[in-house]
């Protein structure tokens, strides 16, 4: 085997591994237990595609790193923190304090 097939076989081997079940097509699947119902709960009423503020923030759980790049969960987190999001409820301390432990480790998927 010459280098160039043994790189080629590295890069299938790849390919290959990265087909787990929290991808569909190429996007990870926003699965977390707590966060996904609290963002369905809280959120998707004004956020989801085709809701009225959808072009602000479009939240969409079927493409998590889109929804939750580092520029929206740095908005959102601050959002959260200081009240302003949702702004038709408002959030116990409780709530917010989900939000701001799931952020501060990391925003897992799952
Ligand atoms: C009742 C409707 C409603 C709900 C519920 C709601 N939002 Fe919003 N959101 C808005 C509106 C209206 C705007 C645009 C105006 C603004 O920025 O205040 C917005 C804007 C945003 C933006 C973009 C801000 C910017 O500066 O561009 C983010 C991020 C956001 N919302 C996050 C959230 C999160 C996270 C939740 C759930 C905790 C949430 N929103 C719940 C109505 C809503």
């Amino acid at each position: 085997m010459n280098r160039y097939q043994l790189i080629l076989g590295v890069f299938m081997l790849f390919t290959l591994c990265n087909c787990t079940n929290d991808i569909e097509g190429d996007k990870v699947v926003f699965q977390h237990a707590t966060l996904r119902p609290w963002f369905d709960n809280n959120c998707a009423r004004c956020h989801s595609k085709g809701k009225n503020n959808y072009l602000h923030w479009l939240y969409n759980p079927n493409d998590f790193e889109t929804s939750f790049s580092t520029h929206y969960a740095n908005q959102i987190y601050k959002l959260v923190s200081e009240g302003r999001m949702p702004n038709d409820a408002i959030l116990t301390d409780e709530e917010k304090q989900t939000l701001k432990t799931w952020y501060e480790n990391g925003r897992p998927s799952r």
